[in-house]
């Protein structure tokens, strides 16, 4: 019998590429989602139990029912202009919900948990190449309610009579979608780069904002560390089976290491796309770092993960495929 795995945010964008990929392996994903930013036609690949996570009393429900071995933790609100609009909002839902789930992993005796943290964590550290041991400033609500959750998840693994093995995966900027364009990046409202790039290309849109020219990168935009959506749940997958198989807690980027402004993925999209990219010059957005690029090699020599999706056409004709299928509407 396969073995399962409890996925939260499964109907998100990269909780249902873990479900694929997750099913692809072998085992049995149980979507765990309370769609408010999910998507029902995105749960294919297993059962699905709708719940949110500060509900105490239906967790303990589905891991009672459903008894995985393992946890992977997606469910989160992540929009960084938003959190710094409502910041309260992600407190309550990303720390509140995920101590909520780390109590009933440890009053259910599940001892492995995958955690989806980011390098919004980092902040601006004036360009460096980011690794694991660099210290953490998160310059927003987001950033921090991820680091919060990160320091719950290691007093609670430290605390006697608790085994919470864990791995913690900060995530750059993902992007792309399924080759098979099963699944792919849809949020509404959409506030990611890549996606409104599409956007306004299809004309869904009268055209993208850059947000602010004035950064004290190359071209003055925003840069950024793009993987493939697909690469980074293949690390998922590699950190899950290092903790199966008995392997120590552990914390690893997942990026590239190159960098790109935001100049630079607009015509990327014009080339791959084939069409103009409407965009016209703005103020800069609330909480955006000037630059945020992975320094670290840790996955690669420590899980043999390898980024082999992840140049940046690859990642845009990847999302491009997915925002072109009929039904991406919905
Ligand atoms: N941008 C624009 N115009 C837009 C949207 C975005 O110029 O309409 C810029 C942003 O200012 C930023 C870059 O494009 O410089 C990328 O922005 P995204 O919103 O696509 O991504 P973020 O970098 O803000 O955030 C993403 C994830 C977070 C993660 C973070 C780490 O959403 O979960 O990357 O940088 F933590």
């Amino acid at each position: 019998m396969s073995e399962t795995i409890l996925v939260t945010g499964g109907a998100g964008y990269i909780g249902s590429h873990a479900c694929k990929a997750l099913a692809e392996s072998g085992y049995t994903p149980v979507t765990y989602d309370n769609f408010v930013t999910g998507w029902h036609d995105a749960v294919q690949f297993g059962p699905l139990e709708e719940g949110d996570l500060r509900d105490p009393d239906r967790l303990a429900a589905v891991l009672t029912r459903h008894q995985p071995v393992a946890v992977m933790h997606f469910a989160a609100l992540s929009d960084v202009g938003a959190a710094s609009r409502d910041p309260g909002l992600y407190w309550d839902n990303n720390v509140i919900g995920s101590l909520r789930l780390v109590e009933a992993m440890a009053a259910a005796g599940v001892e492995n948990l995958v955690f989806s943290s980011t390098c919004a964590t980092y902040g601006d550290q004036d360009g460096v190449m980011l690794d694991e041991s660099c210290a953490q400033y998160p310059m927003n609500a987001y950033g921090a309610s991820k680091r919060a959750v990160e320091d719950l998840i290691r007093n609670f693994a430290a605390a006697p009579g608790v085994v919470l093995n864990h791995v913690f995966f900060r995530y750059f900027n993902v992007a792309g979608a399924d080759p098979d364009a099963r699944v792919g990046e849809f949020h509404r409202p959409e506030t990611h780069l890549i996606p409104l790039a599409l956007d306004a290309v299809r004309g869904r849109r009268d055209k993208l904002t850059i947000f602010g020219q004035d950064y004290p990168t190359p071209d003055g935009t925003c840069v950024r560390d793009y993987v493939h959506v697909s690469d980074l749940i293949a690390a998922h997958i590699l950190g899950l089976e290092h903790l199966l198989n008995g392997g120590a807690s552990d914390v690893f980027n997942l990026g590239t290491g190159r960098g790109f402004s935001v100049r630079e993925v607009v015509e990327t999209v014009a080339r791959v796309t084939g069409e103009p990219v409407p965009a016209v010059d703005g103020p800069r957005r609330e909480g955006d770092c000037a630059a945020l690029v992975s320094g670290s090699v840790k996955a690669a020599e420590k899980l043999g993960w390898k980024a082999d999706h992840s140049t940046l056409e690859q990642m845009i004709a990847t999302a491009w495929a997915w925002h072109q299928r009929p039904g991406y509407e919905r």
